[in-house]
């Protein structure tokens, strides 16, 4: 049963309003979108990983320069989204603390290595394309500051895909070497990027409550299902196939019938236990250890300049 309060916010939120940060919002919308956001923002930032990984052996100084840039994208990306997640009262150093002791999450798709420079090409493609899927509908997300954050970032996310998708062209016209890592990039990729949606509807706990808040705006297999139809003919210009011996069109439904990831495999890497997750923890915790003297240095500045002022 909703309280008057609660039935008035859910009806600003049927009308399309934006919920501001000052606002009255109800302890598990406040909640949902901590938790929503600072993941998001936890991606972004873990997600610089397996990209940096290759920064120093790009093939060509240009293909360096795109993809540092790229990499700083995902890191201000990180910093708008705990802004956001800032204004519902939870500091940046909980959201920390949090990351670093395993009591939040970051995507799955980061617990997987880029073991070739093809792997680059599809983490721009795949990874970003979906990302892209998911972040294009939050744009109208009903939390203003997240709302307004998807639209700057969902710009420079266009970038990245075409500029995944742009290495694949390269790699797949290549030599048959490269157009086989090509391949071999899509097949181990294919799978966890499909997972990056969420679990199926029905295993989905959060979708119901936080669709009705429009925290979302789609349920995971919708995603799921409009970026198999974007990308299969993505493939097929590059001529290289989807590793999945089920996929169909299917006139009827006007999408693609497709297998689906192995869901076990989904929720092990959740639990910690994917292929990566304890290098990508590991190298988060080493970072924020060595960047306390810089944060112990500005804090100390910091209050120099106050008690200078008080004087
Ligand atoms: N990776 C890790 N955890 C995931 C996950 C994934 N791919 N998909 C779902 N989960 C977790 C959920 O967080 C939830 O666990 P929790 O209760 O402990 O938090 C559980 O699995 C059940 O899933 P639900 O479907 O109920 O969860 P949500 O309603 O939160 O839906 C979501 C999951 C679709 C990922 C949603 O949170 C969302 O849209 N988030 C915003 C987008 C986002 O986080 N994107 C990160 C992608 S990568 C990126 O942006 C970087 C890019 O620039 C390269």
């Amino acid at each position: 049963e909703m309280s008057p309060q609660e039935r008035a916010f859910q009806d600003r939120i049927d009308r399309g309003e934006k919920i501001e940060p000052k606002e009255w919002m109800p302890e598990g919308y406040r909640k949902t979108l901590i938790r929503q956001i600072g993941q998001h923002a936890h991606s972004e930032i873990v997600g610089q990983l397996p990209e940096g990984n290759w920064i120093t052996r790009a093939p060509t100084l240009e293909r360096t320069a795109i993809l540092l840039a790229k990499v700083q994208d995902e890191a201000g990306h990180g910093l708008y989204l705990y802004c956001a997640a800032e204004t519902l009262g939870v500091s940046r150093d909980e959201l920390m603390e949090k990351l670093h002791s395993g009591q939040m999450k970051y995507s799955s798709i980061f617990n997987y290595p880029t073991l070739t420079w093809a792997d680059i090409g599809a983490v721009g493609w795949l990874v970003d394309g979906a990302a892209i899927m998911n972040q294009v509908p939050l744009q109208r997300t009903s939390f203003g500051p997240y709302s307004r954050a998807m639209i700057r970032i969902c710009k420079e996310e266009s970038f990245h895909q075409r500029q995944g998708y742009d290495i694949m062209m390269k790699m797949a016209q290549g030599t048959s070497e490269q157009k086989a890592m090509a391949q071999d990039a899509l097949n181990r990729f294919w799978y966890p990027s499909l997972m990056m949606f969420g679990p199926s509807d029905k295993e989905s706990v959060h979708s119901a409550q936080s669709m009705a808040w429009k925290i979302k705006i789609n349920t995971n297999d919708e995603l799921r299902q409009k970026f198999v139809d974007q990308t299969v003919p993505q493939a097929e210009y590059l001529g290289l196939s989807i590793p999945d011996d089920t996929l169909n069109w299917n006139e009827e439904k006007g999408g693609y019938d497709f297998a689906e990831p192995d869901w076990s495999e989904f929720f092990e890497v959740l639990k910690g236990n994917g292929p990566c997750n304890k290098e990508r923890l590991g190298a988060r915790v080493k970072a924020w250890e060595d960047g306390a003297w810089f944060r112990d240095g500005l804090m100390a500045h910091a209050e120099k300049r106050a008690a200078a002022r008080q004087a």
